[in-house]
């Protein structure tokens, strides 16, 4: 019997009445749509979600005083919220880009895309350029302009991508814009996280706890965009490599399939034989 196997794995991918094989991960016209695992994706959601419904609360009812930062009111509460909120955007639908069936259905997917970058990511950059230099802070005002900057340039460039018709890059780009738009929890989390861990070692004594979280929020904020950058390069190699194995998977299987598939309506061939 012939047997047709995966590049990875020792599955058979052609059975009987079944003529074309199976791509090794799901994709529509060829294009492998599986970006993360969806497991991940809803996950991401959900940190998403929760994360924004924190992040907004104090700033919900556009009241001065609530505000975590002691920015005043008038103009810099204003960028502040406007930031806030637009940013809110970008985190939240960020995630909807990655789902299989979302990204299956190209008019979603781009009417997403669109919201994301144009009500989400643009304003919530540009906002955040005063914000930052307002702060008086070196490290955040640099610490924070820069993927301030990198916000829009990989929006730009994902952009670009696909009015070429570069998918991959389009792909590469967004995840890089939304390793950015996820700095906002990862920070968050690094800041407890180095602070309970100060803590443990006795690096910091539990008296300077309050001091220590005012002078970690701008490290956390500076890490939390670099280590984002990091995985989502890990990411995109990956997918890259799992792209270069398709490629390969087609170009073994290719051929055999389409034996496989001619022999299938050959009396005495394989549909006989118990496929
Ligand atoms: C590249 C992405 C982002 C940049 C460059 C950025 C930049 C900034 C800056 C400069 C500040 C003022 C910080 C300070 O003065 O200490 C700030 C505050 C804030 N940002 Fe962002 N931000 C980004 C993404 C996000 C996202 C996705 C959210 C999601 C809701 C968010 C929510 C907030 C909130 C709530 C504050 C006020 C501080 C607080 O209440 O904790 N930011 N951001």
């Amino acid at each position: 019997m012939t047997q047709v196997t995966y590049a990875r794995g020792s599955s058979r991918i052609a059975r009987a009445g079944l003529t074309t094989p199976q791509p090794v991960h799901p994709t529509i016209e060829g294009m492998d749509v599986r970006v993360l695992r969806p497991r991940r994706v809803w996950l991401m959601l959900l940190v998403a979600v929760v994360a924004s419904a924190v992040m907004v609360a104090p700033y919900a009812l556009l009241d001065v005083g609530s505000s975590r930062l002691d920015v005043g009111g008038g103009l810099r509460y204003g960028l502040l919220v406007t930031h806030v909120f637009t940013a809110t955007v970008a985190l939240v639908l960020g995630p909807f880009q990655f789902v299989p069936a979302i990204r299956a259905r190209g008019r979603w997917h781009r009417r997403i895309g669109r919201t994301y970058l144009l009500a989400g990511v643009l304003p919530a950059a540009v906002t955040a350029v005063p914000v930052a230099i307002l702060s008086g802070r070196l490290v955040t005002q640099v610490g924070l302009v820069v993927p301030a900057v990198g916000w829009l340039l990989t929006a730009g460039l994902a952009v670009h991508a696909i009015r070429r018709g570069d998918v991959a890059a389009h792909r590469a780009w967004m995840t890089r814009n939304y390793a950015l738009t996820f700095l906002a929890v990862t920070a968050r989390i690094l800041v407890p996280l180095v602070l309970l861990t100060g803590l443990a070692t006795g690096a910091i004594a539990p008296a300077d706890a309050p001091a220590a979280v005012t002078s970690l929020i701008p490290v956390g904020q500076v890490l939390g965009w670099m280590i984002n950058l990091a995985l989502a390069e890990v990411i995109i190699r990956r997918r890259r490599s799992r792209g270069r194995d398709q490629v390969a998977v087609d170009r073994l299987v290719g051929p055999l399939a389409s034996t496989a598939a001619a022999s299938a309506w050959w009396p005495g061939g394989p549909r006989c034989a118990g496929w």
